[in-house]
């Protein structure tokens, strides 16, 4: 992709916030930050349009508590269309760490992950969507 190089006006607060931005993010240079937060905005307004999108969700729960397993399992069956595949991790004599990866309108997307989260048991649970879909 080609690119297009541009001027930009910012009053001196802004531009101080989005150095801190590019620090903060390890990012190295302003173009970067600018690309990024476009990114970013860009995501977001595909989320709200429940546009069609990819990401992933990260749970990490105690493998060996009551039926969660089965409750897991019954979720991610009845999500079926939107999973395109998922990883258990035992990181621990007692804790699993699992990825699962989604693709499908983000309120679907949203509405599997607040449903595995909530189940008793869930230590930590977290979607992430990104613009590819
Ligand atoms: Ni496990």
């Amino acid at each position: 992709m080609s690119v297009v190089r541009f001027g930009v006006s910012l009053e001196k607060n802004l531009l101080d916030e989005l150095d801190d931005f590019v620090k903060d993010n390890f990012l190295t240079n302003r173009s970067q930050g600018i690309r990024h937060l476009i990114n970013n905005y860009l995501v977001e307004k595909k989320w709200q349009c429940n546009n069609v999108v990819s990401g992933s969700i990260t749970l990490v729960y105690n493998g060996h508590k009551n039926d969660l397993l089965i409750k897991l399992t019954a979720i991610q069956n009845e999500y079926h269309e939107i999973i395109l595949s998922s990883q258990h991790f035992h990181i621990s004599e007692e804790e699993c760490l699992e990825i699962i990866a989604v693709r499908g309108k983000s309120r679907e997307l949203t509405k599997l992950a607040d449903k595995l989260r909530a189940l008793k048991g869930i230590s930590h649970g977290k979607l992430a969507m990104t613009i590819a879909g």
